[in-house]
């Protein structure tokens, strides 16, 4: 996968190739990403020629064509001549902020890296390392640039590590985890972004000249903008074109921003927002950048996402249920807010029970003062007016029903009104002297400090240690505000949302490490998180407190571009909707839901018998098809963003001998249109089974579609199993 060759470091995956070259002045240039080629020098485009205003390095003398402001750049420096998007800035002991960096060697490793505290893309000898190292010999840093290689994948994998060689400390202003330069213009860009209740829908643009970036500086990975993005070539689409995905492993303030240079190129920066960074590195200490991974399809959308899926689920998510199917829930939040008593929870359970549903899980409000969202955060312990006996009395009745039990917590969060606040006013972020900011009534903890985390920790293994929980939802419902921790000087204040996230990481590892069958689901507000840093400890991530069928295809079509089916915890509520008012079959609902971890989120003690026939019947084609949903490759069929009479998407076998397909439409029109839906992902050559009846070939379901049925009414859906004979 890795060859090395005078300098010229070339990665192959099965379909692409990475190159680099440290040239004569030992600046390590990047040479080429695409389609996979030979391993021979690809420097010769570069062009050395002297443009004005662009400067020359010391070495080169009077060649003023050699400038690092025009060549392609592999780990960009700063403040000596390349005007473009830095990666690394250094503020150095002696005031100066410049960065410099030469190439002194590689080391090349059989395997993967690995990363300490943070998360990190796992596996065995399917991976190789390499490493190359450079130097700012002024300022006494080396820089360690890792790549980890993944063929069968396409994924590349990098992280940065910055040492300080020095006798005296060095602030880091900014350590990025990715660079990328392409030496072409025409590339656009595709974010995902939106707000609570609508996130991560797709946004392309050209890129114009100057940057244009996304980012976060809420503490989390943000609903706004999601740390995952794409260039892609103008053509680029579902089946052709060329696309680079670029993922950043990371779960706070990121932010993702590309250039177009005066040369008509394209340069990509990604890691942690320079927003309020500044991270003191000792002498001798080390800093180590989040993980980035990259894929690069060659031929459209489509292919890119099959990759990252397969290695999220592969080689990020570690999974209790591995293998096999996690648990369909029922979850009491929409159906009781905080308003619930034991009885009410028992009551929704004996609904779910019978119908095939096999985890309850207990929303917000079961514990401390928790009777509205003013109160009770950070006193976790059972309230026992709410459940008389507490969780030894609850668990066993739902057991009972043959369910487990999972429920609800939000470890980082105080309210003020709380026993552990007015204890510990300190333990929440605040600047001295000025009343901190409020979001959703509360107050955020520092869990860059050591004593908060062991004691969250405490209070959640006491509750889980008090009866048979087997998931838990790791809620997180404000942005960080406020940001100063009680626990380091005023120097070092730039270092707390870092800290901050390596805080909730380390929690949530010794959780793992300590009850390694808990299945925890990530959330933040519903989809506030959901990024692959989340996605190494929490396996699966509410993907939106939106539950509304239609808007859940715009937001799970947007997710689906990088993470996989079985990371959107998606659920069938009840109608019309909380957030849109909208009344949307139950069918169409389930449609929905069951593509991604299928539950109920509804008062099931209170539906009709044929809406509980309804019910076990979606749950049983659930349990029918999800290795399908879950493990198969995911084909987006017609965008839901676009006009058009429906939004279908399909779940294809790895071995193509099944498909799950999925259509919902809109809102009805008189003399509808007759259309056909084109089915990707097939083989061929083989003739499908619909849904039991009329067969046809794989390449005549590609090429000529099949016949969409009118389908009466609003927001209807269709769902074909096509089985080859
Ligand atoms: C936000 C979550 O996304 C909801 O599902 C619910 O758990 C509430 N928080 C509870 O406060």
């Amino acid at each position: 996968m890795i060859t090395v060759n005078e300098q010229v470091f070339t990665l192959h995956t099965r379909r692409t190739t990475y190159q680099m070259k440290a040239d004569a002045y030992r600046v390590l240039l990047h040479t080429y990403y695409g389609a996979r080629v030979g391993s021979a020098d690809l420097s010769y485009p570069i062009r050395h020629a002297d443009r004005g205003f662009s400067p020359n390095p010391n070495e080169a003398g009077d060649w003023r064509g050699y400038s690092l402001d025009t060549l392609p750049q592999e780990y960009s420096s700063c403040g000596v001549g390349d005007y473009r998007l830095p990666s690394l800035e250094l503020e150095l002991p002696d005031g100066s902020r410049l960065t410099d960096l030469r190439y002194t060697g590689y080391e090349r490793r059989s395997g993967k890296y690995t990363l300490e505290g943070l998360p990190a893309f796992f596996g065995g000898d399917e991976w190789e390392t390499l490493v190359i190292f450079l130097e700012d010999a002024a300022a006494q840093i080396t820089v360690e640039l890792y790549y980890g290689v993944l063929e069968e994948r396409d994924l590349i994998t990098r992280t940065v590590r910055v040492v300080n060689k020095g006798d005296k400390p060095v602030r880091l202003c900014r350590a990025a985890s990715l660079c990328l330069d392409f030496q072409r213009p025409d590339l656009d860009f595709i974010t995902f972004d939106g707000c609570h209740v609508m996130e991560r829908c797709p946004h392309r643009t050209p890129l114009r000249h100057g940057v244009q970036s996304v980012g976060s500086v809420r503490g989390a990975s943000s609903h706004h903008h999601n740390p995952f993005v794409i260039l892609c070539s103008r053509d680029a689409a579902e089946d052709h074109g060329v696309c680079y995905g670029a993922m950043l492993l990371y779960s706070g303030n990121f932010e993702a921003a590309a250039e177009r240079t005066q040369l008509e190129h394209n340069r990509l920066v990604m890691g942690i927002h320079p927003y309020h960074f500044r991270w003191t590195l000792e002498p001798g200490a080390a800093f180590t950048a989040p993980e980035a991974a990259l894929v690069c399809s060659p031929d459209g959308f489509a292919g890119m996402t099959h990759q990252y899926h397969r290695a999220i689920r592969e080689h990020l998510i570690r999974d209790p249920y591995r293998g096999g199917r996690r648990p369909v829930l029922i979850n009491n939040w929409e159906a009781t807010e905080f308003n619930f008593n034991a009885e009410k929870l028992v009551e929704i359970a004996q609904g779910a029970a019978g119908l095939g549903i096999e985890l309850f899980v207990m929303d917000d409000g079961w514990f401390g003062t928790r009777d509205t969202d003013l109160s009770g955060l950070g006193d976790w312990s059972v309230n026992l007016k709410k459940l008389p006996g507490g969780l030894e009395a609850l668990v066993p009745r739902i057991q009972k029903m043959g369910m487990k039990f999972g429920l609800w917590i939000e470890p980082e969060m105080v309210s003020e009104n709380s026993d552990l606040y007015r204890a510990h006013p300190d333990w929440a972020l605040g600047a001295p002297g000025r009343p901190q900011t409020r979001g959703r009534s509360q107050l955020v903890l520092d869990f860059a400090r050591e004593e908060v985390r062991e004691y969250i920790y405490q209070a959640m293994r006491q509750i889980l240690d008090s009866a048979e929980i087997s998931y838990v939802k790791w809620d997180m419902n404000r942005s960080l505000s406020d940001v100063w921790s009680a626990a380091l000087p005023p120097d070092r204040q730039g270092e707390v949302y870092h800290r901050y996230v390596l805080g909730l990481y380390e929690v949530l590892e010794r959780l793992r490490q300590d009850y390694p069958n808990l299945f925890i689901e990530g959330c933040s507000g519903g989809g506030g998180r959901f990024d692959a840093g989340m996605l190494y400890y929490t396996p699966q991530i509410w993907c939106s407190d939106n539950t509304d069928a239609i808007d859940r295809l715009r937001i799970q079509y947007g997710t689906s571009f990088c993470y996989p089916a079985s990371t959107m915890g998606a659920h069938v509520s009840a109608v019309p909707n909380g957030q849109t008012g909208r009344d949307t079959p139950m069918e169409t609902r389930g449609v929905v839901a069951m593509s991604g971890t299928f539950g109920y989120e509804m008062d099931l003690g209170k539906v009709s018998q044929e809406e509980r026939e309804t019910i076990a019947q979606q749950v049983q084609r659930y349990k029918d098809h999800w290795d399908l949903i879950e493990n198969g490759d995911y084909y987006r069929l017609s965008s839901p963003f676009e006009e058009g009479p429906f939004t279908a998407w399909a779940h294809v076998a790895p071995d193509r001998r099944r498909a799950l397909v999925s259509l919902v439409t809109g809102s009805m029109r008189a003399a509808p249109p007759f259309v056909t839906l084109r089915i990707k992902g097939l083989d061929p050559d083989l003739e499908y089974r619909v849904n039991g009846e009329e067969t046809y070939r794989g390449d005549v379901l590609a090429q000529v579609g099949y016949p969409v049925p009118i389908l009466m009414g609003d927001y209807q859906s269709l769902q074909l199993v096509l089985e080859a004979e």
